[in-house]
Formats: structure tokens, sequence, C-alpha cells
């Protein structure tokens, strides 16, 4: 993104804690984010890091009563989504952003039809309002074909148990692009896929978000994922933007200790297996390192780093949280 151009999404300095009996899971520790429009961002991180808590925050998904919100901001199109009414995030969610959620099939209701599931995202869509049943159904058949689905009137009265996994993937993909949108939200789609169908999930996915012109933002464990996927990668520690640039950027001159751990823990499929990796696990959230999170498990880590979180810095484009990178994009000792 340019100076130029305004954010489409803007997260800036989000902190979320989980209510967890008296105490407070931290997890996230001021996330900064943005996609522009049309934009494709990469949000890359190991399981349990924040990916899907920062995203559902952005739709207004998580418990309003079980978790909190100590700072940040999450703009869209300028706009503070925090403060909002549900009935004013409804019609961001029925017209702005769509997502694809992780698990498929907890995103189905198990007790409607494919069909009539669909029919509701079509009503409720801007669009749809003005439509008849008659043109919904047709907008429905058409996104059913358009992710490949052969028979479409067959599987308009399918429940979703009778589809296979990657069938009901499909599904959620249709789902998120049939109406107008202009930011999709794909939060590991294919994780529980065989990797032949998790590629082909990925490339229609791609496919559908250039032909409708939407910004994306993907949510992936894996860094191969997000090179062909993305413009702009993201990465993730415990709950922190901790590296983020222009996607060959991140992996021409990766400056973070845990990028770097994250692109030497990458097994070889022609054999050599994992050269090296990270050590220890993510942090305690109800007890979180006081400096930098990733300073425990850290090659490099100094007292500074234990005592102080560093900020996310801008050099020339490429940002980066670590004392140890200087202003010339450097590493440099402690
Ligand atoms: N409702 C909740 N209450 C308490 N803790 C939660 C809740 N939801 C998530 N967490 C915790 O927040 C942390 C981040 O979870 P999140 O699902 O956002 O991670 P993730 O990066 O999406 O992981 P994955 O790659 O496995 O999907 C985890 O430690 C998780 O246990
Ligand atoms: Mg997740």
């Amino acid at each position: 993104m340019t100076e130029s151009t305004p954010a489409l999404l803007q997260i800036e300095g989000l902190k979320l804690w989980y209510k967890v009996y008296k105490n407070r899971a931290k997890v996230l520790d001021g996330v900064d984010l943005s996609v522009a429009p049309g934009q494709k961002v990469g949000l890359v991180g190991e399981a349990g890091c924040g990916k899907t808590t920062t995203v559902k925050s952005v739709l207004g998904l998580l418990p309003r009563g079980g978790c909190e919100i100590p700072a940040g901001r999450i703009l869209y199109e300028g706009e503070d989504i925090l403060g909002l009414t549900e009935k004013e995030l409804t019609r961001i969610r029925n017209s702005q952003i769509a997502m694809i959620h992780q698990e498929p099939a907890a995103a189905l209701n198990p007790v409607f039809t494919v069909g009539e599931q669909m029919m509701d995202v079509v009503r409720y869509s801007a669009q749809g309002r003005g439509y008849g049943k008659k043109e919904r159904r047709e907008i429905v058949l058409g996104a059913i074909r358009d992710v490949l689905i052969p028979d479409p009137e067959r599987i308009f009265h399918f429940y979703p148990n009778q589809l296979s996994g990657g069938m009901k993937q499909r599904i959620c993909i249709a789902m998120a692009v049939m109406t107008e949108r202009r930011l999709l939200i794909a939060d590991e789609p294919g994780t529980a896929l065989d990797v032949t169908i998790q590629s082909q999930i990925h490339a229609m996915l791609e496919e559908m978000v250039a032909q409708r012109g939407m910004a994306l933002v993907m949510i992936t464990h894996s860094l191969g994922v997000a090179r062909e996927m993305t413009d702009v990668i993201n990465i993730m520690y415990a709950g922190t933007i901790v590296e983020s640039a222009v996607s060959a950027e991140v992996f021409a001159h990766p400056l973070h200790p845990y990028t770097q751990g994250l692109m030497e823990a990458v097994p070889r499929l022609r054999g050599g297996g994992i050269q090296a990796g990270i050590y220890g696990s993510l942090p305690d959230y109800l007890a979180p390192p006081p400096g930098c999170r990733f300073a425990p498990r850290c090659p490099r880590a100094g007292d500074r780093c234990r005592a102080e979180k560093p900020a996310l810095a801008d050099l020339s484009g490429h940002r980066v949280a670590c004392f140890h990178v200087g202003t010339d994009g450097s590493a440099k000792c402690q």
C-alpha cells in the first residue's frame, strides 16, 4: 500500500484479553495490520498465536461478555468498528466483509439444507433485498456451479452432513463470494483437507477474489501458501505482528529471528529434513513475558528484550519488531 492509498481495513495496536475465571488470557498484544482495497494480505503464524482471534474481532464475532479490548482501533473505511452497535456490525457483515471460517463443518448449520442457508445469505445481502425467490435461487445455483460442484440442483437440497469435507469448503467459498463484498477473510481454508484438494481450493479462491476485485486476508500456517497467494505477509507471534513486508521481500530478507526460524523449520521434500527450528512453545497468555514475547525462545535475546517490548519499526516499507535489527535493516548485536 502506498502512502496515498487509504486502507480498507486498518487494525491499530489491538489488544484483546479473554476472560478466564478471575484471570485474563492476554492474547492480542497490540496487533497492527493494514489491508488496501484489492490487496491480498497474508497472516502467518503458528497454532495458537492469535490469527483467528484477530479476524473474529474485526467481524465482532467474539462473545462480548467473554473478552475485553483494553486498547486499539479497528478502522473499516476509516470508521472504528469497535464503536458500532450489533445492528451496524451486521450491516457490515452482510454487505462489506465475508469470512470463510477455519472449520467449514462448524460454519454450516446442520439442520438447514445448503440451498436454504445460501438463499438466506443472498436475502440479507445489500443487493439481495431487491430480488424475488426465483432470482435468489438462480444466484445460489450459479454460485454452486462456480465452485465446480456438479449437479447444483441436487446439492441445493443436501444437508451439510451429506457433503464431503472438500464440498463443504467449496460451499463456504461460494457463500462468501456470491454477493458483493469488498473484503474476504479466509481463515486457513482447506487446512483440514488433503493437499491436492487444498491446492484446488486455494486456486479457486485466488480466481474468485481476482474476478471480483476483492481484498483478501489469507490466514495460513504455511509460508509457502502465503508466498503464492499474497502481496504482503504479516508474521504473527503470540498476539503481535513481528514482521510485515511485501511477500517476496520477507522471503529474500527475513529480518525477525522468529521469521528466520520459521523458514528454517520448513521440511525439505527431497531430504535433509528440518535444518533447524524454534525450540520451546508459545508463552502462557495468563502470564506472558513482560518484554518481547519471543524473547524466551530467541537465540539473540538480551536483557533489553526481556524487559521492554520492541515496537514495529518501519525500515523503508519492511516493518520489524526487534531490537536487534538496525535502522538500515541489518541485524546488529545487542
Ligand atoms: N473463547 C476463548 N476463551 C479463552 N481463550 C481463547 C478463546 N478463544 C481462543 N482462545 C485462546 O487464544 C489463543 C489464540 O487462539 P486463536 O484461535 O486466535 O489462534 P490461531 O492463531 O487462530 O490458532 P490456529 O492456527 O490453531 O487456528 C489460544 O491460546 C486459544 O486457546
Ligand atoms: Mg485459527
